[in-house]
C-alpha cells in the first residue's frame, strides 16, 4: 500500500502536470520573421510578447476561422506547430489577404484603437516594432 505522504507528492504532480500543460503549448516569446514569405527582408524581425498579449486578451481576438463571418476556431486547436495557430496557413503573398497588410491592421488596429480611448497600448511607431538593429533572439517561424 502506498503511504498518504506518497499519495500526496503523487498528487501534486498530476497537479502539476495538468495544470502546466496548456501553458507550456504555447510560446511566450515569438520572433516574427516571415521574411522568406515576403520574399524581401525589408524591415528586421518583430519581437512579439506573445505571453504578456495572452493574458491581457482572448485567444480569439487575434487568431480565427471564419465561417459565414463567425469565428469558429475551437482554442485547444491552437498548439505550437499547429497550422490553425499560423497566420500563413491563409495570409500568405498568394492569397487575398497580404501578410504584411493583416499583420499592421491586427498590431496597429488595436494598438491604436486602445491608444484612442485613453487605455494602456503598445507601440505604433515603425522603429518600436522593426528595430534598427535585429533583436538578439534566435529563432523565428
Ligand atoms: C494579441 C494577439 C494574440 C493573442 C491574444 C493570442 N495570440 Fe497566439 N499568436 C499570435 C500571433 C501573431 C502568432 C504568430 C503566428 C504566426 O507567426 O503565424 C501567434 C502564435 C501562436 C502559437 C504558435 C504557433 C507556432 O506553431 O509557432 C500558438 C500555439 C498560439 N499562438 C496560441 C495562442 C493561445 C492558446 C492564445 C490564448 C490563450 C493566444 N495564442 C493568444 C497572436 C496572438
Ligand atoms: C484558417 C484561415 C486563417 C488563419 C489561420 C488566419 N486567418 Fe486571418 N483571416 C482569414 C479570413 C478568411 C479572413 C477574412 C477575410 C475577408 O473576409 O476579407 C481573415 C481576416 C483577417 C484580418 C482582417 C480583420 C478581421 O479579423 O476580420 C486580420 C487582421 C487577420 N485576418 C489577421 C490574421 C492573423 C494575424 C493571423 C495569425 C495569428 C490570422 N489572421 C490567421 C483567415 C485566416
Ligand atoms: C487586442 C489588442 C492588441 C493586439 C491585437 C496587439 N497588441 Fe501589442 N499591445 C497591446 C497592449 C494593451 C499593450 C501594452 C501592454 C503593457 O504595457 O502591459 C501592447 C504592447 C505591445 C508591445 C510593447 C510591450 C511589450 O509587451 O512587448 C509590443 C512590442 C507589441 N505590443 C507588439 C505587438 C505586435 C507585433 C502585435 C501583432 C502581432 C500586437 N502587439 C498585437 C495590445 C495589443
Ligand atoms: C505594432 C508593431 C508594428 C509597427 C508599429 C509596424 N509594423 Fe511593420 N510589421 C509588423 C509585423 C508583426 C510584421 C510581420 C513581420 C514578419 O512576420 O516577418 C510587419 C511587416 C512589415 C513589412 C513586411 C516585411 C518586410 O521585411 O518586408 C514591412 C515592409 C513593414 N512591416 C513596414 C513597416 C513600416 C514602414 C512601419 C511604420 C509605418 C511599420 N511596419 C510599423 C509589425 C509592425
Amino acid at each position: 500500500m502506498a503511504s498518504p505522504i506518497f499519495k500526496y507528492m503523487a498528487c501534486l504532480i498530476i497537479a502539476g502536470l495538468v495544470l502546466s500543460e496548456p501553458l507550456r503549448a504555447q510560446p511566450d516569446e515569438i520572433l516574427l520573421n516571415h521574411s522568406k514569405v515576403f520574399g524581401h527582408p525589408r524591415q528586421n524581425p518583430v519581437r512579439f510578447s506573445h505571453g504578456k498579449h495572452m493574458n491581457d486578451f482572448d485567444c480569439l481576438d487575434c487568431h480565427h476561422r471564419y465561417k459565414d463571418k463567425t469565428n469558429i476556431l475551437d482554442k485547444s486547436e491552437l498548439e505550437e506547430g499547429s497550422p490553425a495557430a499560423k497566420c500563413t496557413t491563409c495570409h500568405n503573398p498568394g492569397s487575398n489577404c497580404q501578410l504584411q497588410t493583416v499583420f499592421h491592421q491586427l498590431c496597429l488596429g488595436c494598438h491604436t484603437q486602445l491608444q484612442k480611448s485613453g487605455r494602456k497600448s503598445g507601440p505604433r511607431l515603425c522603429i518600436d516594432c522593426h528595430p534598427r538593429e535585429p533583436f538578439a533572439i534566435k529563432g523565428g517561424l
